[in-house]
């Protein structure tokens, strides 16, 4: 019996869950940088609530959530007020790149560990709980608190896409489809979009978010797309993936140059192939971007996670529509998912 199951049933303080939201907050602001790490984020606590610090993973090699948190909060000078630590994954116990978690917590006051998602790895699941509950510790789980349902959907949508590779040993996979009025799916000549200014915002956060891209050779060579992160704000040289269907010998030498400057390449000539591709790489989400053509063999193999519609109305405003596979998506941590319809089915590919 492990650790989850030992605890017993209890009521998540409202500070707590406060803490939680501001350490999904701080972990999101790095989503599309940790690969092949997860998203995590932590808040320290003192004894009354307060909360000390909030600090995330950054990106692969840099000090993890907790182990930032602590360093932050000896440079502030109120590690001896520690009392709360809220983790929205459970802490690691081996030593990877960085040293455990767990010893970081244990190198302070702390009393008692929050922790919303246990570790996806079967192998490692509840090893950090567990140790930090042998030398002491309180540690409660928020899928056990009577209240904690909502920031337990928050946690588990921040690492949806690692836990999925996880257990699937494939990225989580988002499919965004933009239909104008009149339902088709190619711009007018001489455009590449025809959304409006805030679709194309969201389509380049979700850019920043993800790992990689996944397209066909036919938007390539209709609109020679670019696919950086313009609209929003990217994170600092950031390298993703570029995969795109078809064959390599019907785009232009010239788009393949430019796009090697941005991204890792790879051409998936039979997109049945695409898992084990995309599983070569170290993505924990990509976007796919593609024509009707693509959209219609990837729906044919079920092979996406959420499917993410941009329509157009007559008056050139855009509603937004998520199908989803899953009880959660990453893209409910978006502003935009308030302005999203959730649908239960596919939409039809154009
Ligand atoms: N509104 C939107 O959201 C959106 C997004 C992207 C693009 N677009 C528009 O879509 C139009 C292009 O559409 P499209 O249908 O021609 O292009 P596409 O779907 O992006 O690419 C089609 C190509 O994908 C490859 N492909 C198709 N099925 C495949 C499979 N099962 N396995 C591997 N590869 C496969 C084939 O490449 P090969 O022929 O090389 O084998 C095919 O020619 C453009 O006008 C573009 O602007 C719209």
């Amino acid at each position: 019996m492990n650790s989850i199951s030992q605890s017993f049933a209890h009521t998540m303080p409202e500070h707590v869950g406060a803490a939680f939201d501001m350490a999904v907050s701080e972990a999101w602001r790095f989503v599309g940088q940790t690969a092949p790490n997860p998203a995590v984020g932590c808040a320290l606590l003192d004894a009354r609530g307060k909360v000390l610090v909030v600090a995330a993973h950054h990106k692969a090699g840099a000090w993890h959530a907790e182990r930032l948190a602590v360093e932050q909060a000896q440079a502030l000078g109120v590690v001896e007020q520690i009392h709360t630590a809220v983790v929205t994954l459970e802490p690691c116990n081996h030593t990877g790149r960085t040293p455990p978690c767990t010893e970081a917590l244990l190198s302070t006051p702390v009393q008692t560990v929050w922790i919303g998602c246990a570790d996806p790895n079967p192998h490692v699941s509840g090893g950090g709980a567990a140790y930090l509950q042998a030398r002491g510790l309180d540690v409660r789980w928020l899928a056990h608190a009577s209240n904690g349902g909502a920031c337990m959907a928050r946690c588990r949508a921040l690492l949806a896409p690692f836990a999925w590779r996880m257990a699937h040993g494939r990225p989580w996979i988002t499919v965004k489809q933009a239909v104008n009025a009149q339902g088709s799916m190619r711009p007018p000549a001489g455009s590449t979009t025809f959304t409006n200014r805030q679709s194309l915002e969201f389509a380049h956060a979700l850019r920043r978010a993800t790992d990689g891209i996944v397209t066909g050779t036919g938007t390539i060579r209709a609109d020679l797309p670019a696919f950086t992160v313009r609209h929003v704000p990217d994170h600092a040289s950031r390298r993703r993936v570029l995969v795109v269907c078809g064959a390599s010998t019907t785009v232009p030498a010239h788009w393949l140059e430019q796009a090697e400057v941005h991204f890792d390449v790879l051409f998936c000539p039979d997109c049945s192939d695409l898992p084990g591709v995309l599983a070569s790489t170290p993505a924990l989400w990509v976007m796919v971007e593609a024509g009707p053509t693509l959209l219609r063999a990837i729906s044919a193999q079920g092979m996406w996670d959420d499917w993410l519609h941009i329509g157009q109305d007559a008056h050139g405003c855009d509603h937004f529509s998520v199908s989803t596979r899953h009880d959660i998506s990453p893209l409910s941590l978006f502003p935009q998912w308030a302005r999203c319809t959730q649908e239960q089915t596919c939409f039809p590919v154009l």
